[in-house]
């Protein structure tokens, strides 16, 4: 019989929220003969606190063994900028080496975003998850004088590139109007740009059937607002996908509704999803917070474990939710998470 060994990182703030709705979702949708089990990974701002830890060997070994993982948020004002984001968030990313970070943008309807009422928006952004200048490759001199000099500098293989853009054409392939753009800056940005451009120009001759494009960055973030619906798949590098996918969540409903899923499609280790959004320290503990981008997270993870059914369910039942919300009252995250466990129940 099927089975889902799943772990979950709960984190910081609303994270502990939403993932409960995310898990409640998923045991609605599941068959009854898949069999589900999770475990949960106390990491993230508490237990730092408690202990200095972000992300101990035996844990990151532990967490290798399961299926994929699910998790929150990571963050809080009381943790130095960095200590989690780099010690936890990251060093998952990293150490599974989830080169793909797949951020679907849909525009959902009736929700609050500047396009409204324009033409559909259904894109994705295959943003490359382990290289770039997320790497930690910069330095500091005379840190703290006047005379400061900092370098953050972008890393980019031949094999890093080569392997995104490769399951990007994949992607891109499998869709129905087969568009891929590359989002760079090779005018400034020339060596990186170079071997981005050029592996890109290599791998399409391999794919006649998918329509390319090109763009640079900030040329990108202007048809995100004016015309969306240009875009089919877009690959770019760790950064310009961090900024774009957030520009991409504010157009197309909102970060509340924001799934990404950090993947390696090799399966050599467990991939992890997430929605794209943070632990919103303001509001967490409120009941405030909107799920829908964990349970759409949720969705990503079933697809990827093979669930496609069960991950269609998922999605069209936050279409229907959002078709019905009607601006009145605002629903709790626990009621917002009860609507979406009946409809993919029945
Ligand atoms: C994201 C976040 C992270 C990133 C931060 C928290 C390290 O902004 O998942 O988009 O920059 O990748
Ligand atoms: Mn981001």
């Amino acid at each position: 019989s099927r089975s889902i060994d799943l772990a979950v990182i709960p984190g910081d703030g609303i994270g502990q929220e939403v993932v409960a709705q995310g898990l409640k979702v998923l045991n609605a949708v599941l068959p009854q003969d898949v069999k589900l089990e999770t475990k949960e990974y106390d990491l993230g701002a508490q237990r730092w606190h408690r202990t200095g830890d972000t992300l101990p060997d035996a844990e990151l070994e532990a967490l290798k063994n399961h299926d994929a993982i699910l998790l929150g948020a990571i963050g809080d004002p009381s943790v130095p900028s960095g200590v989690l984001e780099r010690g936890l968030l990251l060093k998952l990313r990293f150490a599974f080496d989830h080169f793909i970070n797949l951020r679907p943008s849909k525009l959902f309807p009736n929700t609050a975003t500047p396009l409204a009422g324009r033409p559909d928006i259904d894109f994705v952004v295959v943003r490359e998850g382990t290289e770039g200048p997320y790497t930690g490759n910069g330095g500091s001199l005379r840190t703290g004088t006047p005379a400061e000099v900092a370098t953050e500098v972008s890393l980019n293989t031949a094999y890093g590139v080569e392997r995104v853009v490769r399951d990007a054409f994949e992607r891109a392939a499998a869709r129905p109007r087969k568009k891929l753009t590359l989002v760079h800056k090779n005018n400034v940005l020339v060596y990186a740009g170079h071997l981005w451009k050029n592996t890109f120009d290599k791998v399409a001759a391999e794919y006649p059937q998918v329509s390319t494009d090109y763009l640079h960055v900030d040329a990108a973030t202007i048809f995100f607002v004016t015309q969306p619906e240009r875009f089919d798949v877009i690959v770019t590098d760790n950064l310009f996908g961090d900024i774009l996918t957030d520009l991409a969540a504010a157009v197309s409903g909102g970060i509340g509704l924001a799934a990404s899923g950090n993947i390696n499609p090799t399966g050599a280790f467990p991939s992890m999803f997430e929605p794209v959004h943070g632990s919103a320290p303001d509001i967490a503990g409120q009941g405030k917070a909107d799920p829908t981008a964990t349970v759409l997270s949720v969705a990503l993870l079933l697809r990827h474990l093979g669930y496609e059914a069960e991950a269609t369910r998922i999605e069209d039942a936050v279409s229907a939710d959002l078709a019905e919300r009607d601006g009145g009252a605002a629903r709790t995250t626990d009621e917002i998470g009860d609507a979406l466990a009946v409809r993919v129940a029945s």
